[in-house]
């Protein structure tokens, strides 16, 4: 689809069903009366334009995650832009420079937005892709939702979900549905595209084909490899693209399972038709073909940026900055709700982590002390952690305790957030912000 029309994206208020035998429909918010939004194709290096409009009765905003595009088309509300009021519409206009999969999301309060339903995946295509049958896409979500399938409006907000691990649901979709089969042929090749776009769960998924490639992390080309065990990790915000030689035998099924706690729950499955699509497997090359970020090498030498991130539950985090001002976490927490800290400041500081001039390399060196894991996205750029050399990301996960870098160039001019993607850690204190000049 090329861009000549203009695309129009309308968030609202509606009611959706998850699956056959819902009987009273879920109350959510989303965009085009669609969960998740719709699926938005765009051209690599074409400018493109999507009209937002606002039907909610409350401010939002859309934010293009993993994109790096211009800083005022980012869609942080009170930062890249005035937030977008009920009856307003804003233009983006921006040029993908890579190809890949990435998402959109509102950036208005997300924490009750994003659980609400406001989220949808966007490809950019690439020139020459990947020889496929089927290119699929799921975007898996976790919702709160109580017996009678409504969405759990009370615990929005719970200062006992801020403090833990976010807000965690009951309730698995993949592309809106809780049972969805998807029907494939043996010896067909599929690409698919994961894309996690909960809150605050960690996604462990489990597939059964043998033939199974990651391809791409965060829309970024990897060399192809094979996960062990068909065990995939996706924190918040985070992608991946498989392909996938189909190789059951027709007629049988084959899961897609999400570890929770000890359990593994079927969330979707593949349903082998009755006739084979290929004998063998295609031969052609699984690779994807290079982006513009791939061709970028980091130097040898970085400035460097501690990030001390500290807070939550069970943490030794006593006391805090919050609007200049030195706080107890108790005050913190109970007044304000904000009980995570970057550097000893609670929310966005006044002044950036860091200011640098385009073109500098940066290391932003993660201390996650404290006892959760963090999911950390940078804006306008992808980085490398230094635990995974030549792997481009925009999103990272961090474990308790752990420590590691994020290398980039930082070469988008302009202010740039940087935050957990744990949206509830993020309202909670988690974001900070850096500028390019
Ligand atoms: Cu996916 Cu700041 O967001
Ligand atoms: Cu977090």
């Amino acid at each position: 689809m090329s861009q000549a029309k203009p695309l129009r994206l309308t968030a609202a208020n509606g009611e959706v069903t998850f699956s056959g035998e819902q009987e009273n429909p879920t109350r959510v918010m989303y965009y085009n009366q669609s969960i998740p939004g719709p699926l938005i194709r765009l051209r690599q290096g074409e400018e493109s334009v999507i009209q937002f409009h606002n039907a909610l009765e409350e401010n939002s905003s859309v934010h293009w995650h993993g994109l790096r595009i211009d800083n005022a088309m980012d869609g942080v509300a009170g930062m890249t832009q005035p937030p977008v009021k009920p009856g307003e519409t804003f233009e983006y206009r921006f040029t993908p420079p890579d190809a890949g999969t990435y998402w959109y999301h509102s950036h208005m309060r997300s924490w009750a937005q994003l659980a609400a339903g406001l989220a949808g995946v966007l490809i950019v295509e690439e020139k020459e892709p990947p020889q496929v049958d089927q290119d699929l896409v799921f975007a898996i979500d976790d919702w709160r939702v109580d017996r009678k399938m409504q969405f759990d409006q009370k615990s929005l907000g719970a200062l006992h979900d801020w403090a833990h691990g976010g807000r965690l649901g009951n309730f698995i979709t993949v592309n809106g549905n809780s049972e969805q089969v998807y029907p494939v042929a043996h010896g067909q090749r599929i690409r698919l595209r994961l894309v996690n776009i909960a809150n605050a769960r960690v996604m462990y998924l489990i597939f059964h084909e043998p033939e199974l490639s990651i391809v791409a992390l965060d829309g970024q080309p990897v060399e192809p490899y094979q996960p062990e065990g068909g065990r995939i990790r996706l924190a918040p915000g985070q992608r991946a693209d498989l392909i996938v030689d189909m190789a059951g035998s027709p007629g049988s099924r084959s899961p897609i399972e999400a570890i929770i706690g000890e359990y593994a729950y079927e969330i979707a499955q593949f349903e082998y038709v009755d006739k084979v699509r290929r004998e063998q497997p295609l031969d052609s090359p699984i690779e994807l073909p290079a982006n513009p970020l791939s061709q970028m090498r980091l130097p040898e030498r970085f400035e460097h940026f501690p990030l001390l991130m500290q807070g939550g539950a069970m943490g030794n985090l006593r006391e805090a900055i919050y609007f200049g001002e030195k706080m107890d976490l108790r005050t913190l927490a109970r007044q304000y709700k904000k009980v995570w800290a970057l550097n000893g400041i609670v929310g966005m500081p006044e002044e950036p982590l860091f200011r640098v001039p385009r073109g500098t390399a940066v290391s932003i060196d993660v201390d996650n002390d404290n006892r959760w894991p963090h999911a950390m996205h940078v804006h306008g750029h992808h980085f490398i952690h230094d635990r995974s050399p030549g792997v481009w990301r925009d999103t990272v996960l961090f474990g308790r305790g752990e420590k590691g870098s994020m290398r980039f160039i930082a070469d988008n001019p302009g202010k740039w957030l940087l935050h957990c993607h744990m949206v509830e850690h993020m309202a909670a204190g988690m974001a900070t912000w850096f500028e390019v000049t």
